[in-house]
C-alpha cells in the first residue's frame, strides 16, 4: 500500500497546482488522474487569468513562461445595438487580466511536477474513496489491470464536475444549488490573427458572440447555440458567417477566417455544492462549482480554492491546528458565491433567452446604462478582474 499525506484526485489545473504548492511547502502528496498526461495537456478551455491567479502561479514556481508569453489586457469591449463600448479595466480598477490559455497553464504545471519528481499516477481508473469519516481514509484505484491502495490523511477532490469525489459523499451531507441555462457555447480555435486587440463580448438579437484569443496569431471565438445543436451542422463557413452577423460592424469587418483546429459545444450551468469539506475530503474547483464561462471565472475560482486549501493544509502540518482546514469551506464559498453571482449576471445580460423582445430591450437599457454610469461599469470591471482576497 502507498502512503501519503494528501491524495489528490484529478490532474486538471486545480489538482496540479495544489500538488505543486503542497510539495513546495513540504507536504507529501500523490495525484491520481483517469486520463493520460497527453490528454490532460491538450484540453482546450479557459483563456483569461486574473492577476491573483497569475500571482499564485508565480508563487508555485510555474510563472516564467506565462509571464513572458501572456498578453496583458487592460480592457475589453461590449458590443450591442451595432456599437462597441470599451470597459477600461486599468482605469476603473488599476488592475488588468492576462490572456494565457489553460492548456499552457496545464503544460507548465505538468512540466514542473515532473522536474520536482512529483508522484503522478495517470490512467488510474475505478478510483474509489473509503473511510472519509475516520482518521485514515484510503483511495483505491486500478492501473494496468492491478488494483492498488493509497493510505492518506486527507483527500482533495480536484476531479471536475463529472468526477467521483463529490459522488462519494452521501447525498444527505451535501446541498446543491443549480441553474441550467437554455443554451450552450459553440467554440472554435483557429490560427488566424484576432479580430481585435482585446476581447469583444457581443449581445445580439441572434444570440451572444465572443471574440477571444490565445496569442496574436491564434483566435478563439464562441457563438451561443441551442443545447441540441450538432457539431456536424456547423461547418466552418456557417460558424464564421454567424459570428460576423453577431458582432458590431466595425469588429465584423476585421474578422480573419481560416480553418478551425478545434470545434466543440459546451453547455452552460451554474452549480455549487455546500459544504466543501466533508470529513477528510475537500472539494476543489469544478468538482465543487461550475459557472457559465461568460465571466471567465471557472479556472480563476479553482485557483482561489487551491490558494485557501494549500494554506490551510500547510498550516495544519506546521502547527497541528485544524482551525484553517475547518474553515476552508466557509472561506472558499464566500468568493465562490460572488463569482457565481457575477457570472450569472453577465450571462443574463449578454445572451438571448427567448424571442420575447421585452427581455432584449431590458438588456439594451442596462448596457446603455453601463456606458453612462461610472458606478455601474466599475462594478462590472471590479468583478471581471477578480475581487480582492479577504484575509480571514
Ligand atoms: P478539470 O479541469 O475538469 O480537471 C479535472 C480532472 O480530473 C480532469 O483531468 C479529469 O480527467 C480528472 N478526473 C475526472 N474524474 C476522475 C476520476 N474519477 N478519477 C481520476 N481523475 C478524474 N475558466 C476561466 O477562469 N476563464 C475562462 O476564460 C474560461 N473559459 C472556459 C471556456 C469553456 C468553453 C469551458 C468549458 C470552461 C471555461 N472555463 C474558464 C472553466 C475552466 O476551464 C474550469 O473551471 C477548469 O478547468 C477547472 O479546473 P479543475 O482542475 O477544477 O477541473
Ligand atoms: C476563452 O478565451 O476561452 C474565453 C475568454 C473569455 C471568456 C470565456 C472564454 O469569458
Amino acid at each position: 500500500m502507498l502512503r501519503t499525506q494528501v491524495a489528490i484526485v484529478g490532474a486538471g489545473p486545480s489538482g496540479l497546482l495544489l500538488s505543486q504548492l503542497l510539495q513546495l511547502h513540504g507536504v507529501d502528496n500523490i495525484v491520481l488522474e483517469r486520463q493520460t498526461s497527453d490528454y490532460v495537456a491538450s484540453r482546450i478551455r479557459a483563456g483569461v487569468l486574473e492577476s491573483g491567479t497569475v500571482d499564485l502561479l508565480v508563487k508555485a514556481d510555474v510563472g516564467a513562461r506565462m509571464l513572458s508569453e501572456r498578453l496583458v489586457h487592460e480592457g475589453f469591449a461590449l458590443g450591442f445595438a451595432g456599437r462597441d463600448f470599451r470597459v477600461d479595466l486599468k482605469r476603473l480598477t488599476g488592475d488588468v487580466v492576462s490572456v494565457y490559455g489553460q492548456t499552457e497553464v496545464t503544460k507548465d504545471l505538468l512540466a514542473a511536477r515532473v522536474v520536482a519528481k512529483g508522484h503522478l499516477i495517470f490512467e488510474a481508473t475505478q478510483v474509489a474513496l473509503e473511510g472519509l469519516d475516520g482518521a485514515h481514509p484510503t483511495v483505491r484505484y486500478t492501473q494496468g489491470g492491478k488494483t492498488r491502495e493509497i493510505a492518506c490523511d486527507f483527500v482533495a477532490g480536484c476531479d471536475g464536475y463529472h468526477g467521483v469525489c463529490r459522488q462519494s459523499v452521501p447525498a444527505a451531507a451535501l446541498q446543491t444549488f443549480e441553474r441550467i441555462y437554455p443554451f450552450g457555447w459553440l467554440g472554435i480555435l483557429a490560427d488566424v490573427p484576432p479580430a481585435a486587440h482585446e476581447l469583444v463580448y457581443s449581445n445580439h438579437e441572434r444570440g451572444f458572440a465572443l471574440c477571444s484569443m490565445r496569442s496574436t496569431t491564434r483566435s478563439r471565438y464562441y457563438v451561443q447555440c441551442g443545447l441540441d445543436e450538432k457539431l456536424e451542422a456547423w461547418p466552418d463557413s456557417r460558424f464564421w458567417d454567424e459570428l460576423r452577423m453577431r458582432l458590431p460592424a466595425a469588429v465584423a469587418e476585421t474578422v480573419v477566417t481560416g480553418p478551425s483546429i478545434e470545434k466543440s459545444i459546451a453547455p452552460l450551468r451554474s452549480f455549487v455544492v455546500e459544504p466543501l469539506k466533508v470529513g477528510r475530503l475537500f472539494l476543489v474547483g469544478d468538482a465543487a462549482h461550475i459557472v457559465p464561462p461568460t465571466g471567465a471565472k471557472g479556472l480563476n475560482l479553482a485557483a482561489a480554492d487551491v490558494r485557501v486549501l494549500y494554506h490551510a493544509l500547510v498550516e495544519h502540518y506546521r502547527t497541528g491546528s485544524t482551525e484553517f482546514i475547518d474553515r476552508y469551506s466557509e472561506r472558499a464559498l464566500r468568493r465562490i458565491w460572488k463569482a457565481v453571482r457575477f457570472s450569472w449576471w453577465f450571462t443574463s445580460l449578454m445572451h438571448k433567452f427567448s424571442d420575447d423582445p421585452f427581455n432584449h430591450r431590458l438588456q439594451l437599457a442596462e448596457l446603455d446604462y453601463l456606458t453612462k454610469s461610472k458606478a455601474a461599469v466599475t462594478s462590472l470591471a471590479e468583478n471581471y478582474v477578480g475581487l480582492p482576497f479577504e484575509r480571514s
